[in-house]
């Protein structure tokens, strides 16, 4: 005879059958269901002082000796204005600032704008995700070589703690292909080294670092900030926007007093990205071709993405994987091995109670405000055009992008991209193989998204030049 011995979770089970599900209680792991995300309070925030935070502060403190910077890079000069930069940081590229650190010493560290701006048309695009930047390569060699031309023991030792630091999380610092980022899996990693109720760090992992199987990203708009309730692809960052913004100073943030340090500045950053419009198509676009596609759009795709123009709405709706089809693994591996980085964050000061972090099996369907500009598309960035993502079969399984700035494409919507015949491990050096996008790989998969495949090639031509007037 077996003796009935309930197990924990048979217990825990009744304990929220006979007490009722309160979600208002604290709960540590919580998950959504597709359908509706419901909006919730931000912080007021000024998004002017928001701008000048940006352009002129740092969420993340500590960095290399600026004197190593300087002699390590050559100290470029910028290649695009960015008004309001002050000081120091008006003589620095865009996507690094500077700052002095408690022990006195000048440091350099990289920025938001790296990965959330870049160039179009010549101009800088703050808010346009950067599609280019290349993680492939070791972080840590070049900082290690940087350590050269230090001078004297605060440097030494400002430069040995950004070291460690970026150690800590190499491996889930550097992706294989060029435009895959890695900016999730290294939010899960500094989780893992921190206690989530102090912040203080641990040289050794407290928690099981996340896998090193990095599923890839492609980095969304800024400018929708104002329309999305919930924040990420898959929909997870419920609760207050401004919490999330704050996970981006792991690496250094080591106390709850530094961590409310930039919280007082980031909720106007917030504001100012929740201002922020997409930016226009800047070529022609034939007015009764778009009405026609206009009409097909709300018959076709405005139930998830909805209405633009004079009464714009849009649904905030999370669609399951099993409808929408696309790549999973993104969203299987935050909602089946992501369980205690949500414990994490909802029982840490980032949670706070204001914030619920709540993984679900499937994306966001996003606004598509200034879609023409942010190729390539879905939340791997396996789709290179427009054209393509409205066309399966005329998605490219193997690709790279024409140069690693190309030109943009008028007529299928995006950047100039290669077919190519071959897959990644055939190309002999590591150098060609980081360009290749190989859709055939786990998590790099074009599939799904189906909803154009119906249409005709002109239904597809109409609905195309629509999308250039959102
Ligand atoms: C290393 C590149 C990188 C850096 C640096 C970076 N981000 Fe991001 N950010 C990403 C990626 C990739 C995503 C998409 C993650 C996802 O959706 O799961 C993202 C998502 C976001 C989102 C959510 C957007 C949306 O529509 O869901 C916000 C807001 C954001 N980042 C703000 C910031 C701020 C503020 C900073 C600087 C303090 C910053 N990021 C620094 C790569 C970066
Ligand atoms: C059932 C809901 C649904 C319908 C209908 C739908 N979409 Fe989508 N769409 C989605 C979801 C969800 C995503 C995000 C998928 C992902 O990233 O894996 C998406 C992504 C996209 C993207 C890429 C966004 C980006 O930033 O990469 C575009 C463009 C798009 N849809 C256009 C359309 C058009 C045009 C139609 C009509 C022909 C349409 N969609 C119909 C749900 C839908």
């Amino acid at each position: 005879m077996f003796a009935f011995i309930p197990s924990p979770f048979v217990l825990l089970l009744a304990a929220l059958v006979l007490h009722g599900c309160d979600l208002s209680a604290p709960v540590e792991v919580t998950k959504a269901e597709p359908g509706p995300i419901p909006a919730s309070a931000q912080d007021p925030g000024d998004p002017q002082a928001g701008y000048d935070a940006l352009v002129n502060r740092t969420a993340v403190t500590c960095g290399l000796p600026y004197r190593a910077y300087a002699a390590s890079t050559g100290n470029p000069k910028p290649e695009y204005p960015l008004p309001g930069r002050r000081g120091r940081n008006a003589e620095l590229p865009y996507s690094v600032t500077s700052f002095t650190a408690d022990s006195g010493v000048e440091l350099v560290t990289s920025n938001c704008l790296g990965c959330h701006a870049a160039p179009l048309n010549g101009e800088l695009v703050i808010g346009l995700g950067n599609e280019f930047l290349d993680f492939t390569a070791d972080p840590v060699m070049r900082m290690e070589a940087a350590g050269a031309y230090l001078e004297g023991a605060a440097e030494t030792a400002e430069w040995r703690r950004w070291v460690e630091r970026l150690s800590a999380i190499a491996p889930w610092s550097m992706t294989d292909t060029v435009g895959a980022n890695p900016a999730i899996a290294v939010t899960l990693a500094l989780m893992a080294h921190r206690d989530p109720k102090t912040l203080a760090w641990s040289d050794q992992p407290l928690i099981e670092p996340p896998s090193t199987r990095i599923a890839p990203v492609s980095v969304p708009p800024w400018w929708n900030m104002a329309k999305k309730h919930a924040l990420f692809y898959n929909g997870e960052g419920r609760g207050n926007h401004a919490r999330y913004m704050l996970l981006a100073s792991t690496i250094c943030t080591d106390s709850i007093a530094e961590a409310r340090e930039i919280e007082a500045w980031i909720k106007d950053l917030r504001a100012y990205l929740s201002r922020l419009r997409a930016p226009a198509y800047p070529y022609r676009i034939d007015p009764q071709l778009a009405a026609l596609g206009q009409e097909l759009f709300e018959s076709e795709c405005n139930t998830c993405h909805g209405r633009y123009g004079a009464q714009p709405h849009y649904p905030n709706r999370l669609i399951a994987l099993a409808e929408v089809g696309t790549d999973p693994m993104l969203a299987e591996m935050a909602y089946n091995d992501g369980e205690r980085f949500v414990r994490w964050f909802n029982t840490s000061f980032y949670g706070g109670g204001r914030s619920l972090q709540q993984p679900a099996l499937g994306y966001v369907a996003p606004p598509l405000d200034g879609i023409w500009a942010t190729a390539p598309y879905l939340h791997n960035g396996s789709v290179p055009t427009l054209a393509a993502l409205l066309d399966g079969e005329a998605r490219p399984t193997r690709w790279r992008f024409d140069g690693d700035h190309p030109d943009y494409d008028q007529t299928a919507l995006g950047w100039n991209y290669r077919r190519l015949q071959q897959g990644r491990r055939q190309y002999a050096s590591l150098e060609e193989q980081k360009w290749v996008y190989d859709s055939t790989r786990p998590g790099f998969s074009n599939q799904g998204h189906d909803y154009g495949n119906l249409l005709s090639d002109d239904e597809r031509g109409a609905l195309l030049e629509y999308l250039k007037t959102l």
